[in-house]
C-alpha cells in the first residue's frame, strides 16, 4: 500500500491495494491513521463490485441506512446511490441533490459518522475535464487557527444540530424532488447537541464540529450572540487555505473524515450529464484511538 499525500491542507492517494479483497490488517490501521492525518483519501481505478465495497466500508464502522434514503442499490439498504441517471423506468435511480451546500453528514445525529465512502461509477465530463467535484475544509485546521480568546468561549459547549434545516434548504431550491419530511421522518432524528470541539479519535487533537449544513445555535447562550458566533465559525472555515477539492474520476473509492472536515458537493453539470455514486456510511461505532495506538 503507497500513501501520496497531496500537499494540501487535506488529501492524499493510496494505491497498490485492490478493494475487491478484504484489507489485512495491517493495511487497514494504516488507512484509518491516514484518514485521520490526511481527512481524505482517494483508492483510484477500484473495480470491486457493491458486496465487497460495503464489506471495505463496514471495516471501518457499522453502516448507516439513512432515515430518508429512497435509492439504494438492490439488496443493499446501506448502499446508497447518489445519481442525477434515469432508469429504464423513466424514474430516478438515486438522491440528485446530496450534500450540495457545506454540512457535515451525521452531525445531525446522536451516534455520529466517522467517515462516508463513494465509489464513483459515471463522472460527469465536459472538455476533457471532470465536472462535480467535491470540496472540503479541514477542521483540525480550523480549530487551530481561531483566536485564543474564542478556542474559551467554545471550550465546554454545546451546539444543536437538525437534519431538517439543510433539508429544507434542499427541499426549497428550484426543481428539487424532495418532499417534506414526514412526522415519522422527524421523529427519527430529532435536534440534537454536539459539543462544538471534539477530540477526533483518530488524531487525539481537536477540531472545531460545527457546519453551515445542520448546526441551529449555541446551547445555552442567547440567540443574538450564539448567532454572531456561527456566523463568524462558518466564515473563518471559508479560509482558503482550509480548503482541499477532490476531481473525480470513474473507479475512485473516496473515504472522508466525517469529524474533522466538512464537505460541499459542486452541482456545475447539466441533468444530461450523468453521475453515478455509491455511497456507504460508516459510523464511528469502533474503537479507534485502540486501533490506530
Ligand atoms: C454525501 C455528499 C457529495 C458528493 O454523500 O454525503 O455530500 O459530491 N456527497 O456527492
Ligand atoms: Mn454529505
Amino acid at each position: 500500500m503507497k500513501i501520496t499525500p497531496s500537499g494540501r491542507t487535506l488529501g492524499a492517494r493510496i494505491e497498490g491495494v485492490d478493494l475487491s479483497t478484504p484489507l489485512s490488517d495491517a493495511d487497514f490501521r494504516t488507512a484509518l491513521r491516514a484518514l485521520g492525518q490526511y481527512g481524505v483519501l482517494c483508492f483510484p481505478r477500484q473495480t470491486c463490485g457493491v458486496p465487497a465495497f460495503a464489506d471495505f466500508a463496514r471495516r471501518f464502522g457499522e453502516l448507516e441506512i439513512n432515515v430518508a434514503n429512497l435509492y439504494f442499490e438492490r439488496d443493499f439498504p446501506e448502499i446508497m446511490i447518489l445519481s442525477n441517471m434515469m432508469g429504464s423506468d423513466g424514474k430516478p435511480l438515486g438522491l440528485n441533490d446530496a450534500g450540495q451546500g457545506w454540512h457535515t453528514d451525521m452531525s445531525y445525529s446522536k451516534d455520529i459518522a466517522l467517515a462516508n465512502v463513494l465509489h464513483a461509477q459515471k463522472v460527469p465530463m465536459r472538455n476533457g475535464k471532470s465536472l462535480g467535484e467535491t470540496q472540503f475544509r479541514n477542521m483540525h485546521a480550523a480549530y487551530d487557527e481561531l483566536p485564543e480568546e474564542m478556542k474559551a468561549k467554545l471550550e465546554g459547549r454545546s451546539a444543536t444540530h437538525d437534519f431538517e434545516k439543510f433539508w429544507e434548504v434542499m427541499r426549497t431550491r428550484p426543481g428539487s424532488r424532495r418532499a417534506k419530511l414526514t412526522p415519522e421522518q422527524k421523529a427519527k432524528k430529532p435536534p440534537v447537541s454536539q459539543p462544538l470541539v471534539r477530540v477526533h479519535p483518530l488524531t487525539g487533537r481537536k477540531v472545531l464540529y460545527a457546519n453551515p449544513g445542520y448546526t441551529m445555535s449555541i446551547d445555552g447562550m442567547d440567540e443574538l450572540e450564539s448567532g454572531l458566533i456561527l456566523d463568524y465559525l462558518f466564515r473563518h472555515q471559508e479560509r482558503a487555505d482550509f480548503l482541499y477539492a477532490h476531481h473525480w474520476a470513474e473507479g475512485d473509492v473516496l473515504m472522508w473524515d466525517n469529524i474533522g472536515t466538512v464537505h460541499n458537493a459542486v452541482a456545475d453539470y447539466m441533468p444530461y450529464e450523468h453521475r453515478y455514486m455509491r455511497r456507504a456510511q460508516v459510523m464511528a461505532t469502533l474503537d479507534y484511538p485502540a486501533l490506530v495506538a
